[in-house]
Parts: C-alpha cells; sequence; structure tokens
C-alpha cells in the first residue's frame, strides 16, 4: 500500500488558516492532521470545536484528529459533528478503550489509538483487531517542530508484526519530528501514515515538500 501524507495544521498559520488549508487541499496529501490539545493531558492548548469546524468547511481531505485530551470518550459525537473521519484519543487517556473505540466507530468515523513514546505496544495486543489506525508519537505530544525520538523505529516493527499475526487492518501513522532524514526508512518499516508539520509549513515550498513525502 502507498503510504500517506497528513500535514498538520499545528504548524500552520492561524492567522491565513483557510489559505493553508487549501494548501493541502491541491496539494497530493491524503489527510490532514487536526492537533486538538487541553492544557491537561498536554501542556499546551491549540484549538477546539469551532476551529475544526472552521477548518472542515474549506477542507476537501479527510480530517484526522488528533486528540490530546482527558476524557476524549466525552466529544465524540461533538467531534463528528465538526467533521472528524478519523478520530484517534490517546490510550494513556482513555481508560474504558474498547468502549470508546466503539462509540467513535458507531458514530460513523475511524478509531485511532495513540501512543506515547513510553507506552509500550504490547499493550495494544487486546485491542489491535479493532481499531483503524494506531498512531505511533515519535516526540512527546504537545509541541510541533520537536526532535524524532530513535526508539519509534522499533516500535513500528514490534507494531507491525502485531497486526500481521493478528490479521489486523490497523494503519500505522508516525506523529512528530518526520523529515526528510527519516521518513523513508519509517515507510520501509512498515508506517502507512506519516504527520509532518514543521517540515511542510516550515519549508519554502509546501507543495513541493509534500510530493517528495510521498515519494517512495
Ligand atoms: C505533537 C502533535 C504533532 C505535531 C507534529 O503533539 O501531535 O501532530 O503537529 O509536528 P512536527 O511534524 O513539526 O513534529
Ligand atoms: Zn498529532
Amino acid at each position: 500500500m502507498k503510504h500517506k501524507i497528513a500535514p498538520s495544521i499545528l504548524s500552520a498559520d492561524f492567522a491565513n488558516l483557510e489559505r493553508d488549508v487549501v494548501m493541502i487541499n491541491n496539494s497530493n496529501a491524503d489527510y490532514i492532521h487536526v492537533d486538538v490539545m487541553d492544557g491537561v493531558f498536554v501542556p499546551n492548548i491549540s484549538l477546539g470545536l469551532p476551529i475544526v469546524k472552521a477548518i472542515n468547511k474549506v477542507a476537501q481531505k479527510p480530517l484526522d484528529v488528533h486528540l490530546m485530551i482527558v476524557k476524549p470518550e466525552n466529544y465524540i459525537v461533538e467531534f463528528k459533528n465538526a467533521g472528524a473521519s478519523i478520530l484517534t484519543v490517546h490510550f494513556e487517556a482513555s481508560t474504558h478503550l474498547h468502549r470508546t473505540v466503539f462509540a467513535i466507530k458507531e458514530n460513523g468515523m475511524k478509531a485511532g489509538v495513540a501512543l506515547n513514546p513510553h507506552t509500550p505496544i504490547y499493550l495494544l495486543k487486546d485491542i489491535i483487531k479493532d481499531i483503524d489506525l494506531v498512531c505511533l508519537m515519535s516526540v512527546n505530544p504537545g509541541f510541533g517542530g520537536q526532535k524524532f525520538i530513535e526508539n519509534t523505529y522499533s516500535k513500528v516493527a514490534e507494531l507491525k508484526e502485531m497486526i500481521t499475526i493478528q490479521n489486523s487492518n490497523a494503519m500505522i501513522e508516525i506523529d512528530g519530528g518526520v523529515t526528510f532524514d527519516n521518513y523513508k526508512k519509517l515507510i520501509n518499516g512498515g508506517a502507512d501514515v506519516l504527520v509532518a508539520g514543521n517540515t511542510v509549513f516550515a519549508s519554502s515550498n509546501p507543495l513541493e515538500t509534500i510530493n517528495l513525502l510521498k515519494k517512495q
């Protein structure tokens, strides 16, 4: 399967949000990655439901919404109504993850589960068949533009093996510090979706950067 690219809107110019969403529409990107942070689960506050709705008004690509919030189960219907296609909750924030995953799917969205860098892959053993996407955090969540954590490569390999053994359809998404130095190794290791914030939006030609990240 050809890998997918999900530019992260966190690195966009929020004063020119429409312009940046239109740029993604016109690009070869597959999803728009939207980072929602509550200042409790992570030490930063980014954007919430009204902004997701505003992005969705302009977006022509599916919204891949990454919730970095406590009690994500309380906002499933709201994010569906705001336009999310994929809704990802953190393993560390979800006491009743199985219930939350099924509630996301019952609301017609793909269900994603994100793991912080310290959270081991084996904890997904009893849920991997039920989820559509695993988001491996390759930085500590909260901020764009951080350095890639190298231990992610071995997590990709372990996750890929679990997915194969259990015949799961889950996609592997890598979030944080994706650059031209590591994207090929990640794809070759089994990553299906690469999130890219700083690499896309800090470049002088974001459209061309997305093209290059789509190359095998
Ligand atoms: C970090 C966010 C990421 C972030 C990635 O908490 O979940 O999606 O936007 O940004 P870069 O690609 O700049 O590391
Ligand atoms: Zn993210």
